[in-house]
C-alpha cells in the first residue's frame, strides 16, 4: 500500500484572490503578526500547531462535503435559494482554509499531513432516490457535524486570549451558526415527502454519523494535549461537551423534525 500524499495547498492570486476579497472582505484587517511565540509555552505551540494543522484538513473537507451537498440539492429539485445557501457555504468554507493555513504560518507552519484529495467526496448511497443521497449529506455534515464543531469553537473561543486566534475564531463562528442550520432547513423541506421507512433512514444515518465522530470523546483524554490561549481547549472538557452538544443539538432537533432515533444504537454511544 503506498502512503497518502501530502496535503498540501496551493493559491494563485491576482484575478482569482480580488474577486474572493470582494465577497469575503476583511481577512487581511485582522491582527497578523501579533502572536508572541517566545512568550508561548513551546509544548503549547507544538500542539496548536498540530491541531490547527488538522483544522486546516477539516475545513477544505467541509468546503468539498458542502459542494457535494449542493449539487445533491440540484440534482433532487430543491428549492434554489436553499440551494444557493449550500453553495455560498462552500465559499465559506474556503475562506476558512485560507484563514486557518495563515493562522498556522504565524505559529510556525504545519505539520506533516497525509491524505489523498480526490477521495475527499463522502460517498453517498449509490441506491438511494436523489432526495435521500441529498438528505445523507445534509444530515452527516450540517445536522451533525456542523452541530458539533460550533459548541466547540464556541469554546475555544471563550478559552482563547491571543488577539489573533481569538478574531481568526470569531471570523469563524460568525459562519458557523448558519452552517449549522442549513441541514435542519433541508430536513424541514424534505419532511413532508418522505415515507416513514425514509425517516426511519434518516435517523439511522444520523446515528451512523454520530458514531463516526464518538472517538472525539471516547478516546483516552490526552492531558498535555491543550493550548487554551492558542485555541485548544482541555480534553475533558470537550468530551462533555460534545455529548451534550449531541443531546441538545443533533438528538433534540430529530425529535422535533419527526425523524426517529433508535435510543438502543445512540445511548451506548454517550455513555
Ligand atoms: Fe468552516
Ligand atoms: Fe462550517
Amino acid at each position: 500500500m503506498t502512503a497518502a500524499p501530502a496535503f498540501e495547498l496551493d493559491w494563485l492570486g491576482g484575478w482569482s484572490e480580488r474577486r474572493l476579497r470582494r465577497r469575503r472582505p476583511g481577512i487581511d484587517d485582522l491582527p497578523w503578526g501579533t502572536l508572541d511565540l517566545g512568550a508561548l509555552a513551546p509544548d503549547d505551540v507544538v500542539e496548536a500547531r498540530r491541531v490547527w494543522t488538522n483544522g486546516v484538513f477539516t475545513e477544505y473537507a467541509s468546503a468539498a462535503a458542502f459542494a457535494n451537498l449542493t449539487t445533491a440539492l440540484l440534482e433532487c429539485g430543491a428549492p434554489v435559494d436553499l440551494t444557493a445557501v449550500a453553495a455560498d457555504v462552500v465559499v465559506d468554507e474556503l475562506d476558512h482554509v485560507e484563514l486557518v493555513a495563515r493562522l498556522v504560518g504565524e505559529l510556525g507552519g504545519a505539520v506533516p499531513y497525509h491524505y489523498d484529495v480526490a477521495q475527499i467526496s463522502q460517498v453517498t448511497d449509490p441506491a438511494a432516490t436523489p432526495l435521500m443521497r441529498a438528505l445523507e449529506l445534509a444530515v452527516t455534515v450540517s445536522c451533525v457535524g456542523e452541530n458539533l464543531s460550533v459548541p466547540a469553537l464556541t469554546r475555544s473561543r471563550a478559552l482563547a486570549t491571543t488577539p489573533l486566534v481569538a478574531a481568526v475564531l470569531d471570523r469563524l463562528l460568525a459562519d458557523e451558526g448558519p452552517h449549522a442550520e442549513l441541514g435542519w432547513r433541508v430536513l424541514a423541506w424534505a419532511g413532508p415527502r418522505l415515507t416513514a421507512a425514509e425517516r426511519a433512514r434518516v435517523g439511522a444515518i444520523a446515528v451512523a454519523a454520530i458514531a463516526s465522530f464518538a472517538p472525539l470523546w471516547q478516546a483516552p483524554a490526552c492531558a498535555t494535549c491543550q493550548a487554551p490561549d492558542l485555541g485548544v481547549t482541555p480534553p475533558d472538557d470537550h468530551g462533555a461537551l460534545l455529548r451534550r452538544a449531541v443531546r441538545e443539538r443533533v438528538l433534540a432537533r430529530l425529535a422535533r423534525n419527526a425523524i426517529p432515533v433508535d435510543p438502543a444504537a445512540v445511548e451506548p454511544l454517550l455513555a
